[in-house]
């Protein structure tokens, strides 16, 4: 498989609505089937300069297509620039042929080497196995359960908040702290 990983473009809209849709992915996000081509146009037009989309391009037969997708949020807040969220979703024809870890390998060297991020959080439904288990793989780990969290199949489903940290800053004595500014 010649599988290429590069920044998210206009074009790729098209593949994104239709992964989103489809059987195998909505279910483990938070898609929905009559969701817009138009939206998925829209959300790549509106990324700011803290929001970083990749996408994972296979190409066969001489014909390329996206097969999956990966972003990473950087919190605007100042008091929350240091941390971000995740999300990614592989096409269901190609998940488990290692996609799933090559985009978010790519994120995470962003993350860490390039953004100097500190925390890197995810919510991922408790029974969506393949995910959890990647993102163990990559230092994630559970910090909590949200409960009846989102709607899937008729019923409110329960997610794991998981989360990864790096480059953690040694705490330093607080003495500058300047805390409540008396009158
Ligand atoms: C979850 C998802 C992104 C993983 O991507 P993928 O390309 O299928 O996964 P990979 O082939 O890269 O496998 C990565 C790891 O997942 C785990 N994994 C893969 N297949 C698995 C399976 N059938 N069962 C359990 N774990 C599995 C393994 O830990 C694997 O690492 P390893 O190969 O080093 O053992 C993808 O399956 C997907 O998009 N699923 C639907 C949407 C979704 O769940 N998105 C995440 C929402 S939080």
């Amino acid at each position: 498989m010649n599988l290429t990983i590069r920044s998210v473009r206009i074009e790729d809209a098209v593949f994104i609505n239709e992964m989103r849709r489809m059987d195998g992915v909505r279910e483990n996000t938070l898609g929905i089937i009559s969701e817009r081509l138009s939206r998925n146009e829209e959300y790549i037009k509106s990324l700011s300069e803290n929001d970083h989309m990749l996408v994972a391009e296979v190409e066969e037969n001489g014909v390329k297509k996206v097969v999956g997708v990966c972003s990473l949020n950087v919190y605007r807040n100042n008091r929350m620039r240091h941390s971000a969220s995740i999300g990614i979703m592989v096409h269901s024809d190609y998940q488990g042929k290692g996609i799933g870890k090559a985009l978010m390998t790519k994120i995470l060297d962003l993350a860490d080497n390039w953004l100097m991020l500190v925390r890197v959080e995810l919510t991922v439904f408790v029974d969506n196995t393949r995910a959890i288990n990647l993102y163990k793989s990559l230092g994630f780990e559970i910090e909590g359960k949200k409960k009846y969290a989102a709607i899937r199949y008729g019923e409110y489903a329960d997610e794991y908040i998981m989360a990864r940290y790096n480059n953690i800053p040694v705490k330093k004595n607080n003495d500058n702290r300047i805390g409540d500014i008396g009158v």
